[in-house]
């Protein structure tokens, strides 16, 4: 039994698909989100630029003394892990692995599509760690740069013609590929499932990684013996590092829940 807090941070809102199923599978969990909105996005950076924001992140969410840290962050979880695990002394989780694991079990002809920011297809971390658990596995990848701007600016509605248009641009050669299997490696993507889909067709699934590492945690905190065991609904706060009333209007729409008092700005350079 463990009842401090779970960290979660991303670049901006897309952390939010993450945190929302974290919720959902643990409600009895207190919740810390930190969203770097002051500077996203990530997914163009260099690997120096993307560690120091990721530290100074960890920084900031570890003033809160969490059990364990959640990158809801494709970018941030394909390029600093291992150096915030090797700097830390409490779990922190990234969404690959557990993504990974679910492509390999979906897939039935071992093509699988991967979509993901610049800096992580860059990286090759999901392609690694499919081909561990799948050798062979024929992986065809595509960084979608403009994906995030648009869900950051709340364009990602069916139905929106310039995120319908950008999309099945991205998404044709993967389309060719003959993929039955689509990881969205950046937890912004969950938010156009629908345009994702209409896109690839029902013969293709559909991999959230947030989604995906919710439930790997939730796993790895039993079994460490880390869960809130306490009664009643956990405490969510929000901290962000631009303007409050735009993070609260569209992460309102995310989460499906009212989150205006409890988001506070931060200064995330001081830490
Ligand atoms: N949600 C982040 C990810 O999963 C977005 C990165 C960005 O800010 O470009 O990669």
């Amino acid at each position: 039994m463990d009842a401090r807090p779970i960290g979660v941070f991303d670049s901006g809102l897309g952390g939010l698909t993450a945190l929302r199923e974290l919720a959902r599978l643990m409600p009895e969990e207190d919740l810390i989100y930190f969203g770097d909105t002051g500077r996203v996005p990530y997914g163009g950076r260099s690997k120096d630029i993307l560690v120091k924001y990721a530290r100074q992140d960890v920084a900031f969410l570890r003033t809160f003394d969490p059990k364990a840290i959640v990158i809801a962050c494709g970018t941030v979880s394909t390029t600093a892990l291992d150096v915030l695990q090797a700097e830390n002394d409490i779990p922190i989780f990234g969404v690959v692995e557990s993504a990974a694991h679910a492509a390999v079990q979906i897939t039935q002809n071992g093509r699988v599509g991967l979509i993901g920011t610049r800096a992580s297809i860059r990286s090759g971390a999901y392609e690694r760690a499919l081909n561990a658990l799948r050798p062979g596995t024929d992986v065809t990848a595509r960084a979608c740069p403009l994906l995030v701007p648009l869900v950051e600016n709340g364009r990602f509605q069916p139905g929106d013609i310039v995120a319908e248009t950008v999309v099945c641009e991205y998404l044709a050669p993967i389309k060719a590929a003959g993929v039955d299997t689509l990881i969205l490696g950046c937890t912004h993507y969950p938010l156009m499932k629908p345009i994702f889909g209409a896109c690839m067709g029902p013969g293709v699934t559909l991999v959230d990684v947030g989604e995906q590492c919710a439930r790997w945690v939730k796993k790895q905190l039993e079994w460490n013996g880390l869960r809130n065991e306490r009664p009643g609904a956990g405490r969510h706060r929000y901290y962000v590092s631009d303007s409050t009333e735009d993070f609260s209007a569209l992460a309102s729409v995310f989460l499906g829940e009212d989150v205006a008092g409890e988001v506070e700005q931060i200064d995330i350079t001081a830490y």
